[in-house]
Parts: C-alpha cells; sequence; structure tokens
C-alpha cells in the first residue's frame, strides 16, 4: 500500500505554541508518524509568537469568502524540530494574528476551520502532497467536517481526535452565517436542547468520518449511556447516522525529551538500574532547594490549575495528609481561585508544602527527578501526560482511576490508584504508597518497573497508521 497522505490539523503544536498536553501530542505524534512510513504534514494557525527566527518560508497565499468579504490566508512553511515533517502556518493578519491570550472561543475558528478547507483546496491546485485524509484535534478544528460537507462539498474523509470532552467551543448559531452555511444545516440535525448554540466539538462529533480519544477508558466513559450532559447528546445524534465507536488510543511521551539518562536539568542522571542511588541526590537538592522537611517523603503535584485536575480534593484532606507527614509540592498555573487555594496551603504549612504557581517546564524535570510520588487527583483525565512522565523519572503516581490513568497505571506494580472525587479514598492510597515506601526494597522494585514501562510514541503511532489504513480503505 503506498503511505496514506495525512494533514494533521490543531492550533497548539509544540514547540511553535504550546498551552497543554495537546501541544505535546501534536509536536511528538506525526514525527512518530513520519518514522512508519506516513506521509504526514500539520497545520496550524500563524500566530505571532511562534518565534520569529524559527525559518519558515512563504509559500503562497489563497482567497476564501468569510462573513461578507473575501479575504487573503497566507502559507508558510516549515519543518518540525529535529524531523523532516513539514508543518504549515496558516496566517491572517486580522482573524489569525496576533494571538488572543484569552480564553480561546469559537468566533476566532471559525475563520481558521474554513481557511483549512480552502487549503486543501488550494494544496490540490497545486499538485504536490494532497492529503487523502484531515485528522483534526478538539473542538477547535470540530467545524472543519461539517464545512467540508455543508459548504464544499466534499468527501474527504475526517477523523476527528477528542482530547477533552470538556472543552467545546459554544458559541451562537448565528456564527454559521460567517460559513455561508445555513443554521437549518445545524437545527435539523439538533431539534431539541441545544437550539440558539452552536457547539464546535458536537458538530465535529456529528459529520467526522471517524471518532477517537486519546485513552481507551476515556472512550467507554464518554460513551456510557448514563450521561446526561448536553454534548453527550451529540453521540445519541450520531448513532443516528453511523453505528457509534470511538477508538481509544494511548498518547506517548516524548522519550528523549524525558529520559532521566541524558536530562539536562536534573542535577544527577540516572538510569532503572541506579534509581535507588542517585534519584536521591535529587530528591536531596529539591527538599533543600524548596526548604522542606528533610525526612519526609515528596508528593507533587505538576499541572493545570483547572477544576478537572482535583487539587479541591487535596484541599479537603489536607489536615490528614499532613498527619501522613509528607512534604507536598505544586507545580503549575491556571484558575485564579485553585491558585489561591493552593497558595494559602503553602501558607499554612510552609514547612511541608511548597507551590510554584507558575508553568515551567525546566522545574518540572527537577520535580519528576526529585520527587518520590506524583499526587494526579483529576476528576476525570482524557489521556493525562504526567503520570508517564513520572513514571519515566521513577517517581511513582498516586492518582484517580480513571480514563488514561487506569490505562497506564497498573495499581500496585507501577503507582497506586483510587476513586476518583474521593478524599478517602486518596488518603488510603497515599497510605499504601508510604507502606511500600518504607520498605526500600520494594519501593525501588516498583520505581523500576515504572521506568522500564513503553509509553514511546511508536505504540500508539502505529494504532493510528492502521486507523487511517482502516479508513482509507473504506472510504474508495
Ligand atoms: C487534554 C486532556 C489530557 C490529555 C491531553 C492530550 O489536555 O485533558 O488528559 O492528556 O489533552 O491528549
Amino acid at each position: 500500500m503506498n503511505s496514506p497522505k495525512i494533514l494533521i490539523v490543531g492550533y497548539e503544536v509544540a514547540p511553535f505554541y504550546k498551552r497543554g498536553g495537546l501541544g505535546d501530542v501534536l509536536g511528538s505524534l506525526p514525527i512518530a508518524l513520519a518514522k512508519q512510513g506516513v506521509d504526514v504534514r500539520v497545520v496550524m494557525p500563524d500566530y505571532d509568537v511562534i518565534p520569529k527566527g524559527r525559518p519558515k518560508k512563504a509559500i503562497g497565499t489563497f482567497r476564501i469568502v468569510f462573513d461578507t468579504s473575501e479575504e487573503e490566508v497566507t502559507v508558510h512553511e516549515g519543518v518540525l524540530p529535529n524531523s523532516h515533517v513539514g508543518i504549515y502556518f496558516l496566517g491572517n493578519s486580522k482573524l489569525i494574528s496576533p494571538i488572543n491570550l484569552k480564553r480561546k472561543q469559537i468566533a476566532e475558528f471559525l475563520f481558521f476551520d474554513l481557511a483549512v478547507c480552502g487549503f486543501v483546496n488550494w494544496l490540490e491546485d497545486k499538485g504536490g502532497f494532497v492529503p487523502e485524509l484531515l485528522h483534526c484535534h478538539d473542538w477547535h478544528t470540530g467545524l472543519i467536517p461539517l464545512i467540508l460537507k455543508k459548504r464544499m462539498h466534499s468527501s474527504l474523509p475526517t477523523l476527528l481526535t477528542i482530547h477533552n470532552l470538556g472543552y467545546q467551543g459554544r458559541g451562537s448559531v448565528s456564527l454559521l452565517s460567517k460559513l455561508s452555511i445555513e443554521e437549518e444545516a445545524v437545527r435539523n440535525l439538533d431539534p431539541q436542547g441545544t437550539v440558539g448554540k452552536l457547539s464546535s466539538l458536537g458538530e465535529g462529533i456529528l459529520h467526522a468520518t471517524a471518532l477517537s480519544t486519546v485513552s481507551p477508558t476515556y472512550a467507554k466513559e464518554i460513551t456510557s449511556p448514563m450521561k446526561r450532559a448536553p454534548i453527550f447528546q451529540y453521540f445519541r445524534l450520531r448513532e443516528h447516522i453511523h453505528p457509534l465507536h470511538i477508538t481509544g488510543i494511548l498518547n506517548g511521551i516524548d522519550t528523549e525529551i524525558w529520559n532521566p539518562r541524558t536530562d539536562p536539568f536534573v542535577f544527577s542522571r540516572y538510569d532503572a538500574h541506579t534509581v535507588g542511588t542517585k534519584k536521591e541526590k535529587n530528591r536531596e537538592r529539591l527538599v533543600h532547594g524548596l526548604k522542606l522537611a528533610q525526612d519526609r517523603p515528596i508528593f507533587s503535584f505538576v499541572g493545570r490549575m483547572a477544576g478537572q485536575k482535583g487539587l479541591n480534593i487535596i484541599k479537603q484532606v489536607i489536615g490528614e495528609l499532613m498527619e501522613l507527614e509528607i512534604n507536598i509540592v505544586f507545580l503549575g498555573s491556571g484558575d485564579r481561585r485553585i491558585e489561591q487555594d493552593i497558595r494559602m496551603l503553602a501558607t499554612r504549612y510552609p514547612h511541608f508544602i511548597h507551590a510554584d504557581i507558575v508553568y515551567s517546564e525546566v522545574v518540572a524535570h527537577q520535580i519528576y527527578s526529585g520527587s518520590d510520588f506524583l499526587l494526579i487527583p483529576s476528576l476525570y483525565e482524557p489521556c493525562g501526560l504526567i503520570q508517564m512522565l513520572a513514571m519515566r523519572y521513577g517517581t511513582l503516581p498516586v492518582a484517580s482511576d480513571t480514563g488514561g490513568l487506569h490505562d497506564s497505571i497498573d495499581d500496585g506494580v507501577t503507582g497506586f490508584l483510587f476513586h476518583k472525587g474521593s478524599g478517602a479514598s486518596l488518603i488510603a492510597s497515599v497510605k499504601r504508597a508510604l507502606a511500600v515506601y518504607k520498605d526500600k526494597k520494594s519501593f525501588e522494585r516498583m520505581q523500576a518497573t515504572a521506568m522500564e514501562r513503553d509509553f514511546s510514541w511508536d505504540r500508539s503511532a502505529s494504532a493510528y497508521k492502521s486507523l487511517y489504513g482502516k479508513l482509507l480503505a473504506s472510504s474508495v
């Protein structure tokens, strides 16, 4: 079979622009796919924050009708660092750049989604790389399948990967007029509930040729018939057209950037054989640097401070956690109210709790290498990358038993799982973790086992490759 031609579409691609896990995925997956013989390119908005010095060359422009006027879209081309994978940047000085750093709204992506569809036509006219399938990611690209069908009358297959059902991109249905799509196109399919509202992710769920998500367990969780939130209506509506199937493929991590054997940010480098002795040096340094209690194990939290991440559970049981004689380190930023709560905890227990309310990748490396455990109390977690990063550094996750956490952590073998949302269950698993910690031999065995688990992108890329193959075979 010829190598499938795939265009990956997303709004954040590391290292060009990154807000969270999605950016990491879109920076790594294409390179892993290319290694497996997929002819893959990436396209993202040409934001002004994309470092100016990064080589990208202008390769052309095209025009699309948006709202009531004709707009020009500029096309620049570059490559993903350390690879030959091409990345296209679509620009428009009014509608795409400069970047709006506030919460992203659907209106911003109407234009980008339309521009991507126009770009596909432009590639077809130009010859050379012409995609056979568009691989869209999250709600920012959710309108693409709708635009292809209702405006372009194109049958180009699309795969929509859901990274987080909690973010939908909702706006007024009247926005559709900017795309020259009849409101009826949406209303007919969704007669109850969300009339008057357009859900970008919802439209993607309805119109994409196929759906996938970032872990098998999250795929099961979101298709459970018990769910009542409005977004689930779209799954029910999809079922009228296709049998509802969501493929769950666990993400990988970049095992070169995240490698305790070569990590330039780590004080003492180590591997699964030396974890017992060498990791201790990183631990000591972290404890000293942060002025925490020397004789207490370190439990860390690294990540976005958003409701989804379940930090309120830590807050609820903080007294009991402190009685267990542990240190806690927080690294991350996000919701102001949650940041405030975490700052308060650090002020209340200055010798045992440290909070860094910033997003710093360098500090994250130091925390993974110096901590004993990573606390992950997420209320839901489509995949989660931090548990895999932690395990790679021999830091055992103590995590909610949900989504990708369930799929990547082996309870009692590479980490500890507890019932999501339950403070009592969190405490019980911290106690289990401490019992193992006290028995150095068992602790080191778990650390080495966790470090040896394969979380590389190769596994995920081959699953995507076979999914592309199936979709292309059924679309001819
Ligand atoms: C979202 C999800 C997270 C996942 C990431 C990458 O941020 O919340 O669980 O790991 O996307 O797929």
